[in-house]
């Protein structure tokens, strides 16, 4: 389907939980998150009404997100439900915590691929970063996904200045030897990592000029560099190029990460269902504000409760 501004969305990002087994600085509060009521959570079959309705209007990729999915619950059955409505792409972004027992499962769902969050390979940074996790778990993880299939894996790395800017040519190495993708993300000023970003933002810019890329080529939101894709939401608007719409785990379709408005599709069914999906598409912002320490995102929900 095409938005009042001519562009085709065809991809959906689900949020199944808000859960999540680790705590980023820059996402969670060192506390957590309130749990919320089971009911206030889409169940396995909301979901794939939803799924099918946005297959119907044109979707064509999805991608299973959280909190950390492999915290939900019948996960394994959205994979599958899913995967039986014969989209192109199906994909889930997770932490890799739990990823070494779940890959085989995922794969035999009939998951195609996964993206792994991962921003320092220091087993002490990432203990101060994610508050308390253990590198190696992510590390079993992408070898467990590497050797079930779930590729191309890609490896997405949240760039930040004083935490993990040291870490750029490891990172760029790390993809070599392991033979992953990987995207450096830039820190955006939304939710948890409002009160951080001045001093954590570091440009995308910096990742070019420490490894001497050159003839990068757009795809999608990125700007791809062979095997290194950046992910420059502040530095490079890329609302243009933006396919997508997303699901939060309470059943509201968020039309832009970085903008206020929500439509709860919570409850609706067949036709209504549908007429609420096309309204978020049309709904959807020409360009969302700035994203800076002025003026930083307007989204009503944290990271942890949109997935990315
Ligand atoms: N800016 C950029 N990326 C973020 N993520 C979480 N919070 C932010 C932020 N403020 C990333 C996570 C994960 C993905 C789901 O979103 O690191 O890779
Ligand atoms: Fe969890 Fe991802 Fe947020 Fe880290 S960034 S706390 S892994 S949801």
């Amino acid at each position: 389907m095409t938005d009042n501004c001519g562009r085709v969305i065809d991809y959906l990002r689900i949020s199944v939980t808000d859960l999540c087994n680790l705590r980023c600085d820059y996402c969670m509060p060192a506390e957590g998150i309130a749990k919320r009521k089971h009911s206030d959570i889409m169940r396995v079959e909301e979901i794939l009404d939803v799924a099918e309705a946005a297959v119907g209007l044109g979707i064509r990729k999805i991608r299973i997100t959280g909190g950390e999915p492999l915290l939900r619950r019948g996960l394994l059955d959205i994979i599958s439900g899913i995967a039986e409505l014969g989209i192109d792409d199906l994909a889930l972004t997770t932490n890799g915590i739990l990823l070494s027992e779940l890959a085989a499962p995922l794969k035999s769902a009939g998951l195609n691929r996964i993206n792994i969050s991962l921003d320092t390979l220091n087993p002490d940074m990432f203990k101060n970063i994610t508050r308390g996790g253990e590198l190696q778990n992510v590390l079993d993880g992408i070898a467990a996904a590497k050797s079930t299939g779930l590729t191309p894996i890609k490896l997405n790395c949240v760039l930040m200045r004083g935490v993990n800017d040291n870490e750029i040519e490891a990172f760029a190495d790390l993809s070599e030897r392991l033979d992953v993708d990987l995207r450096f993300i830039e820190l955006m000023p939304i939710g948890q990592a409002k009160s951080l970003w001045r001093e954590r933002y570091l440009s995308n810019d910096a990742v070019v000029q420490r490894l001497g890329l050159k003839n990068g080529i757009q795809r999608g939101v990125a700007m791809q560099y062979g095997r290194i894709g950046l992910i420059d939401p502040v530095s490079r608007a890329f609302c243009g190029s933006c396919n997508r719409i997303r699901l939060t785990a309470d059943g509201c379709i968020k039309p832009c990460l970085h903008s206020e408005g929500e439509i709860s599709i919570r409850n609706l069914r067949d036709e209504e269902l549908t007429y609420a999906l096309k309204l978020a598409i049309q709904a959807k912002p020409v360009s969302h504000r700035g994203l800076t320490n002025e003026a930083p995102s307007d989204s009503a929900r944290s990271m942890d409760r949109i997935g990315g």
